[in-house]
């Protein structure tokens, strides 16, 4: 078990203007967190801010791009200023891009890869030395499903997201005798902006009868994280795809075929 006590701490959440960090940012601040919000839409943060403090909790907003280190930098330094050290952060700033590997264009790739792992590598940076030097903290990061298991239509996403895993694995191992406990959670199907009509249309049918919410997604994550969990997956239900995965490659592979690219480009 960690020892998760965010009452009174110093919480940053990126990607906190909308769905799952904004979720999770709520559910910190109800556990009596001092959270800082993190995202590029200021009125959004500001909206969720607001929602937490009628609730009577406390948030304050930063706008911050975390695909840019000097943002992340000059971010971090006026959340130490203004609320203290940080002892908690949750990595959820992220996008997908549903395509076909061969229609990506390479310039999205690079900007995915510095938003959804350097965005998260360059947080971790920032916040590291205070945990450490405090002898506790605690970091969650967001990856995704398509992280554990890589997904047809989403090839270069699930790319950034297994970079967040294999990061948060070996770090939880380093850290933890530093008092610092680092999880990955690996959601699928949390309805979300990131579920748009194009996003959908390649769907599989019936995926929209799936969905969990996010508040349900941040309350599980929380409850992982504070059982000491290093990985979660978030529904628990979809742990039995791994199983499939590693011990038949085939039927997964036929499964991705049927389920995943049927009526997509390339048949
Ligand atoms: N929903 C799911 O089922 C699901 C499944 C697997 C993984 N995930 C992961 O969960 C995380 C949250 O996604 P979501 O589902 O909650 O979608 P969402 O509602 O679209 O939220 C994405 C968040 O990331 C922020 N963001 C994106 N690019 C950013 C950047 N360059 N700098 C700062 N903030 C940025 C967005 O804020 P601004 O636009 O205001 O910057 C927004 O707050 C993502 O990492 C996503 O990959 C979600």
């Amino acid at each position: 078990m960690s020892s998760f006590d965010p009452n009174g701490r110093v919480a940053v959440v990126t990607g906190a203007s909308s769905g799952i960090g904004a979720a999770l940012a709520r559910e910190l601040a109800a556990r009596g967190a001092r959270v800082a919000l993190v995202a590029r839409r200021r009125d959004r943060l500001e909206a969720v801010a607001a929602e937490i403090e009628a609730s009577g909790g406390a948030a304050s907003t930063y706008v911050c791009d975390v695909a840019s280190a000097t943002d992340v930098g000059a971010t971090h330094r006026s959340i130490a200023g203004a609320l203290g050290p940080v002892e908690y952060l949750v990595n959820a700033a992220g996008y997908v891009r549903h395509v076909l590997f061969a229609d990506h264009a390479a310039e999205d790739i690079e900007r995915m890869m510095r938003t959804n792992y350097l965005g998260t590598v360059t947080w971790i940076q920032a916040v590291l030395p205070a945990m450490q030097a405090a002898g506790r903290g605690g970091i969650v990061n967001v990856s995704s499903f398509a992280g554990v298991a890589p997904q047809p239509d989403e090839a270069a996403y699930s790319a950034t997201k297994a970079a967040v895993t294999a990061l948060s694995e070996a770090l939880s191992y380093e850290v933890d005798r530093d008092g610092i406990h680092v999880m990955a959670v690996h959601p699928l199907l949390v309805r979300t902006e990131m579920f748009t009509p194009e996003v959908m249309a390649r769907m599989p049918k019936g995926s929209e009868k799936r969905f969990i919410s996010p508040e349900a997604f941040a309350k599980e994550t929380l409850r992982a994280f504070e059982r000491g969990e290093r990985s979660a997956i978030v529904p628990r239900s979809y742990r039995g795809v791994l199983w499939l995965r590693a011990l038949s490659p085939r039927r997964m592979a036929g499964l991705m075929a049927r389920v995943k690219l049927r009526g997509l480009g390339g048949e």
